[in-house]
């Protein structure tokens, strides 16, 4: 049964509880946002929130891409057309200034990421005056303290450009890779050598980004268990600090461009089982620890470290070492998370131009959390950073009495303590090695908006 040290599997439970559910950037999650938020009352608590003093998240969405991956489930413009950025920035800064000069400079940047999209579609000009738009209305920090991250298309950085975004402040690079095999990234329209990628990791450590994510997708055309390691292992070589491994999310009724993949040369559900597998022994093997979900990292890396020590969060961005910051996140489709409000953009390009041209704040939908919303959450965030979870701390914390108010969620527990996936012992949950490739089953028990028998059909499979 156990494959390897941390991370135990049992493809008998792993079929069992593999079922679609949410990934738990947030709780609630997306589906529970309305249309119906009120602007202006979300406008005017936004600015009283402004005069709190918890440190700041940013993020920037930069939408644009210059090539298709028919695999690509993110929100973005694929255009060859360059101008497209500049309307667009426009708008950017102009949200910018709007949200900033809300904010007073005590209120520090602790952690930044440019994601899309592509944001280093940017040239260079356009990078370096985002930035300097940000540093005129946040207090962005300039000792290399902060947690400043961007992600690279490695098929459009040069050099200058890497040198550019760290000298701007930047120490942490995500490169999407997804897989090195040349039949799978030509199936996915994604050519990328293996030289370019190794090219930009020696640069990128050269001058001293502090830590290299990389992307990469199982459940891609093509690929076998025998391909995918040989990836993995080149992976390896190349020794990234962090490594998101992900399900590929197959949905051609949402996104025209995966109606190009053949389905039939997609890889079948039991091969993708074996791939998953395989990856997190090779990973462990090399050293890396599982994080959660989809997440891996080298125990000297950050994420592992305040994983250790209780720390970790998780929001729009994956697992976070920030807990206590308000994210603030700018550019279409991007989520914010301010005190008790969720609320995301407009995830329409013209949309989202038009919100910001009539001066209003670019938002669609959102909810505004509450008290039990906020109980849940803190619930669901430490057991999908920690495993493990102290009912009586948690009583405490949030002025209820645990198993009362779970009566029902303990209940159902019941399952997965009987099948070895989790025990409760001197009131703690204990999420054991073989339940936390299972985190999100058991998270989802916890959250009350989703039907009782758990099985949904708008999320993604588990693995
Ligand atoms: C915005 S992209 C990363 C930056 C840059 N655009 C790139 O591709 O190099 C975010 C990541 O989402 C992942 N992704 C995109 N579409 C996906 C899908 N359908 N299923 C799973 N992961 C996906 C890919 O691993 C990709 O690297
Ligand atoms: S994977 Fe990245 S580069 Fe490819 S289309 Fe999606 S956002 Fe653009």
């Amino acid at each position: 049964m156990s494959h390897s040290s941390q991370t135990a599997w049992d493809n008998a439970l792993v079929q069992k509880y593999n079922y679609s559910g949410p990934r738990y950037t947030s709780y609630p999650t997306a589906v529970q946002f309305s249309e119906g938020l009120d602007l202006e009352e979300l406008s005017s608590s936004i600015e009283a929130l402004a005069k709190g003093d918890r440190p700041l998240s940013l993020y920037l969405h930069i939408p644009f891409c210059a090539h298709l991956c028919y695999y690509c489930a993110c929100n973005k413009v694929v255009t060859k057309r360059h101008d497209k950025a500049a309307p667009y920035l426009a708008r950017l800064y102009q949200e910018i200034e709007d949200k900033g000069r809300l904010y007073e400079s005590k209120r520090m940047v602790e952690q930044m990421h440019w994601g899309g999209g592509t944001p280093t579609f940017l040239n260079e000009d356009e990078i370096h005056s985002l930035i300097n738009h940000l540093r005129a209305y946040f207090n962005l920090l300039d000792n290399d303290h902060g947690d400043y991250s961007v992600e690279i298309d490695p098929r459009e950085c040069t050099r200058q450009k890497l040198h550019l975004l760290r000298y701007e402040g930047f120490n942490r690079i995500s490169i999407g890779v997804q897989d090195f095999d040349e039949k799978v990234q030509k199936a996915v329209n994604r050519v990328q050598p293996i030289k370019l990628v190794e090219d930009l990791v020696n640069r990128a450590r050269h001058i001293k980004f502090k830590s290299i994510n990389m992307d990469l997708i199982y459940g891609l055309p093509f690929q076998t268990a025998a391909t995918f390691e040989k990836t993995v292992n080149q992976i390896i070589e190349l020794s990234p600090d962090r490594l998101s491994v992900f399900n590929y999310a197959h949905l051609p009724e949402r996104f025209k461009s995966q109606r190009r993949l053949n389905p039939e040369e997609l890889p079948a559900p039991e091969v993708k089982l074996e791939i998953m597998q395989n990856t997190i022994s090779q990973l462990e093997d090399a050293g890396y620890v599982y994080i959660g979900m989809d997440h891996f990292a080298k125990p000297t890396d950050e994420l592992a470290i305040s994983q250790r020590q209780g720390q970790l969060h998780r929001n729009f961005q994956g697992y976070t070492t920030h807990k206590d910051c308000d994210l603030i996140a700018m550019g279409v489709s991007s989520i914010s998370h301010i005190g008790p409000y969720i609320f995301q953009n407009h995830p329409n390009l013209d949309n989202y131009i038009k919100a910001v041209d009539a001066g209003k704040i670019p938002a669609l939908k959102g909810i505004k959390t509450n008290k039990d919303d906020q109980i849940r959450s803190d619930i669901i965030t430490q057991l999908i950073c920690h495993f493990e979870l102290d009912m009586d701390q948690k009583s405490k914390q949030h002025k209820i009495d645990f198993s009362q108010y779970f009566a029902d969620e303990m209940e159902r527990l019941k399952p997965f303590i009987e099948d070895g996936l989790l025990k409760i012992k001197n009131n703690r949950i204990e999420v054991l090695s073989s339940g936390r490739l299972l985190i999100r089953s058991i998270c989802m028990v916890f959250d009350a908006y989703l039907p009782k028998d758990s099985e949904t059909k708008s999320f993604s499979r588990i693995i």
